[in-house]
């Protein structure tokens, strides 16, 4: 097969995989490029296209509805004609070299059921009327079913700017061992807190300053920002439940914690490792299922990053509007709740329970901690704070730190993000 081909069939090979699996982009991506030999030019090509398709997934039926009566949207005709507007349309690529791949992939009878001809017919039509048709808008409406019904209270400002902001390129935040690092740090930057910064990307991650060097890491600012207001970490015994990639142990460990993290995912936990050999920390991370540790054990603090929708991620994860289904909340959500309920019995007298979630939904947040709180009158809810105006913003009323991808859109782009602080009383 010609060599620029073999990464538009993988390109919608992956876009039928994300369409139906509940797996998330980094996951196929690996499942589907490893083994295959493919340069690191065409994995950016296919990562850019795979992405483009699936946040502007709904302008592009949009756009389908007014040039094609009907497509079965499991064909991998779909995917091909999905991933080509893709490129014509929103990447603005050379529209002769789309065509001409799509009708030779066209062509092959093995994979589909179109006629070439269609094909060439379609995108010219297409690429003739692209600066039109890349003007062509979603409203929130069209988002799916179980996401508006999740965001009912939501107001018409709320949802408008929304839709806009989830299809903008996520920035990258990087997180410093310690202030003095991140002074080093040349590059043009965002400064968010005194040792963490926003870059806007310009070169691969392992290209940056100091990578090897290992004295900063990846982390969202929302996802950040709980253990980072959180005082007194230094020599307390924390437990972090749900620890891999490992964020927020890397955290703890820069700030003098002694940690204890647990994760019952063996391919997560091998990224772990990696990631603290090359930050050169020597902390254990245990692959078992942190619902079974014995309750004898007590810590000062516990730290719960619970399984969730990742809703907050949608910038970066596009799939979980472009995909099927919904997420499995009753499943999500009773996990969430187990873990706040092995925690109460892990967590000292006088001791902390962290609990987070990357999703703004209240489904996943407020409900749970106050459901938590009826239910364990020992239990009272302590208020996140900071100094910092802009960050103070972030903390509601009742004290709950809580970003939507819509905070701060104007200087750079966070992840949504929940996380309540409670403390045993008794
Ligand atoms: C949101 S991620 C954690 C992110 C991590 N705290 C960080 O900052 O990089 C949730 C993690 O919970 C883990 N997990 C789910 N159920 C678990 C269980 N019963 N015991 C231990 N880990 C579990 C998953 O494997 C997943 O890695």
């Amino acid at each position: 097969m010609q060599k620029g081909l073999i990464s538009r069939y993988i390109t919608f090979q992956i876009l039928k995989s994300l369409k139906n699996e509940k797996i998330n982009y980094d996951s196929i991506y690996l499942k589907i490029i490893k083994n295959k030999k493919i340069s690191s030019s065409d994995i950016k090509l296919i990562q850019n296209v795979v992405l483009t398709s699936m946040r502007y997934n709904l302008e592009i039926d949009k756009i389908l509805k007014i040039y094609v009566k009907k497509i079965n949207k499991n064909s991998n005709s779909y995917f091909l004609i999905l991933s080509s507007i893709a490129q014509i349309v929103f990447l603005n690529f050379k529209d002769y070299a789309v065509i001409n791949s799509s009708v030779e992939i066209a062509k092959n009878k093995k994979f589909l059921k179109i006629y070439p001809a269609f094909i060439n017919g379609l995108l010219r039509n297409i690429a003739r009327n692209k600066k039109k048709l890349s003007k062509i808008k979603v409203s929130f409406s069209m988002l799916p079913q179980w996401f508006i019904d999740q965001t009912k209270n939501w107001n018409e400002k709320q949802k408008t700017n929304f839709v806009k902001t989830i299809k903008n390129e996520p920035d990258i935040h990087l997180v410093f061992k310690t202030s003095k690092d991140l002074d080093k740090f040349k590059l043009p930057s965002i400064r968010t807190t005194k040792n963490s910064l926003i870059i806007k990307k310009t070169t691969k991650i392992e290209n940056l300053p100091k990578y090897r060097e290992g004295v900063w890491w990846i982390q969202d600012f929302s996802s950040m920002m709980p253990l980072f207001l959180l005082d007194e970490k230094n020599s307390k015994k924390v437990l972090d439940m749900c620890a891999a990639p490992g964020g927020k142990t890397i955290q703890l460990i820069c700030d003098n914690a002694e940690v204890i993290s647990y994760d019952k995912n063996k391919n997560k936990v091998s990224i772990m490792k990696e990631n603290l050999r090359r930050l050169n920390f020597q902390n254990e991370i245990i692959n078992k299922d942190s619902l079974k540790i014995n309750s004898r054990n007590k810590f000062d603090i516990v730290i719960i990053d619970a399984p969730c929708s990742s809703i907050g991620t949608i910038r970066r994860n596009p799939e979980i509007f472009y995909r099927h289904s919904s997420p499995n909340f009753q499943y999500i959500t009773s996990i969430q709740y187990k873990f706040l309920n092995k925690a109460k019995n892990l967590v000292k007298n006088n001791g902390i329970i962290i609990y987070m979630v990357c999703s703004f939904l209240n489904i996943e947040g407020e409900n749970q901690i106050e459901r938590f709180l009826y239910n364990n009158k020992n239990f009272s809810l302590k208020k996140f704070f900071s100094k910092n105006h802009d960050i103070n913003e972030l903390i509601n009323e009742k004290g709950f730190f809580k970003t939507h991808p819509t905070n701060f859109r104007n200087k750079f782009f966070i992840d949504g993000f929940f996380a309540a602080k409670l403390q045993k009383n008794d």
